[in-house]
């Protein structure tokens, strides 16, 4: 863990941000305005760095984030405040933990991949929320850190005492960010996980065949999905701090996350007040539409249509598929790589209108021509011809790209209890914002450093804590194995 470099860092930036006030406050009182234009620019920003890219520190150092975070929404969004360069603070029960270090173990006795894959780039901390002790350090910690962030079940944090009163008391400039089911309203009080936030959001109903049940889908995004809006919800917050001076209250709902996710269908359910929408296939086939936006099977969700077509090996290969847009512009050179160049003239297929009540026949046809190569040989023709083309990939051939090794999207980690696992690198990619993804820490690792070396306990204090009860397990701990 690259700590002492992550502090070396966090000092200098200190210095610097130090530097750049003393240059501000200079340019109000002594130094002529003409030379202050030197040192800082019109809006008050330090002038640019001339430190080579991806060597000024990262987006987020220095800012302190008590993450008290579980399962997935919650980690996801402290995960990306850590690529990005927050020092995030995990606090998990003691003896327990995260719930996910023990779900869907594939090693025994050691942290699940669904855990190491959320919680790269922390600290772990165990500290008892309910043993006064416990208060105690919280109490610390809020005063030390810029945001809070958690994902507990409505009510859970006001139960363990830290209401927003009593965090806005204790430190006025703290965030206080949180992931929760439903907004307020008559779901509010409901624990909520990926698949009922995907339902109440709008995605499950517009998802799967026609003719079958609502379906969700493997893109978490209920819980991933809300983790990355109240990241964004953060960030602002942390911008906004800077013009006000205090924190606030960030709430994402997984129902309004979920629900931005789908607006596409919101847009539709609209539209479909209007008349059929005829980009679905269901117009072509001539099946009426009901009251409400239908399941749209593979069908594109804007204007181009598409559908997922069969490639060399289909019967048995579950993959060898490709997505294949019929772009409007790109017309001519699909009909002659099919073999139809006649289409390009014939009314019944020249444009588009003409061709929507026909697009199961086209794609059959074009499915006709993709059955005899791989789903890269179409990629590759179809590219030449800028044809827009999607390979189905499978999670084995994504693993073991190169080029996503190559940008750091996949990473290989190693981890002292059960070695080298892959994780999702940082999506977001910034030219002087540089990532480093971090193993994950084991449960407690780093309780007694930030004890001392960050709240500053004195080491009869830190024996005290320790025979509290407030950063161990109880007698008895609680089973961390899930089934
Ligand atoms: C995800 C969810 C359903 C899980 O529910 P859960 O496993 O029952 O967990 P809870 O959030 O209710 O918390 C359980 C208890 O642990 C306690 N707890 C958590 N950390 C603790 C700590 N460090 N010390 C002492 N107690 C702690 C909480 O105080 C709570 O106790 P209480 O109910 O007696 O007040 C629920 O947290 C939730 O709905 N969260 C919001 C939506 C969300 O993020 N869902 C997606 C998850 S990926």
């Amino acid at each position: 863990m690259a700590t002492g470099k992550a502090k070396t860092t966090k000092r200098r930036t200190k210095v610097m941000a130090k530097k750049a006030a003393k240059k501000v406050l200079k340019s109000k009182t002594k130094v002529p305005a003409k030379k202050a234009a030197k040192v800082v620019s019109a809006n008050g920003l330090p002038k640019p760095s001339a430190k080579p890219w991806g060597q000024a520190g990262k987006a987020l150092d220095g800012v302190k984030v008590l993450d008290f975070t579980h399962v997935q929404s919650g980690p996801t969004c402290t995960q990306l405040l850590g690529y990005m360069g927050a020092d995030c603070i995990k606090v998990e029960r003691p003896g327990v933990g995260d719930i996910t270090r023990g779900q869907l173990r594939d090693i025994k006795g050691q942290d699940s991949l669904y855990f190491t894959m959320l919680n790269g780039n922390k600290r772990s901390i165990t500290i008892d929320s309910k043993n006064p002790k416990g208060k105690e350090i919280l109490e610390r910690l809020i005063k030390h850190c810029d945001v809070l962030v958690e994902n507990f079940a409505p009510g859970a944090l006001d139960r363990m005492g830290l209401t927003w009163e009593y965090i806005h008391k204790t430190n006025p400039r703290m965030i206080v960010a949180s992931v929760k089911g439903f907004g307020p309203g008559p779901y509010e009080d409901c624990k909520v996980y990926e698949n009922v936030a995907q339902c109440a959001g709008g995605a499950a109903s517009t998802t799967g065949f026609r003719d079958g049940p609502p379906l969700v889908t493997g893109a978490q995004i209920g819980d991933s999905g809300t983790g990355l809006h109240l990241a964004f919800g953060i960030v602002c917050a942390l911008y906004q701090r800077q013009r006000t001076g205090r924190g606030q209250k960030v709430l994402c709902a997984m129902q309004d996350g979920v629900l931005n996710l789908a607006r596409v269908k919101l847009r539709d359910q609209q539209r479909l007040a209007r008349g059929p929408l005829s980009e679905y296939s269901q117009y072509g086939e001539g099946v009426p539409f009901g009251k409400a936006v239908p399941r749209a099977g593979n069908d594109s969700g804007g204007g181009q249509p598409g559908w997922i077509l069969k490639c060399k090996g289909w019967e048995t290969d579950p993959d060898a598929y490709i997505y294949f847009i019929t772009q409007a512009p790109v017309w001519g050179p699909i009909c002659d790589l099919i073999g139809k160049p006649e289409w390009k003239t014939d009314p019944d297929y020249a444009t588009p209108p003409a061709r929507l009540p026909r697009l199961r026949h086209i794609f059959d046809t074009i499915e006709g021509w993709t059955k005899t190569k791989s789903k890269f040989e179409v990629m590759n023709i179809c590219n030449e011809y800028d044809i827009p083309v999607g390979p189905i990939l499978s999670m084995k051939e994504i693993a073991e790209e190169k080029s996503l090794r190559d940008t750091g999207t996949v990473v290989e980690v190693d981890h002292p209890g059960r070695g080298k696992y892959l994780t999702v690198g940082n999506p977001v990619k910034m030219s002087d914002s540089i990532t480093e993804v971090k193993r994950s820490p084991l449960l407690g690792e780093h309780t007694e450093e930030i004890l001392t070396k960050v709240l500053g306990y004195s080491a009869k204090e830190l024996a005290e804590i320790k025979i509290s009860g407030a950063i161990t397990p109880p007698e008895k701990p609680a089973k961390a194995e899930a089934a």
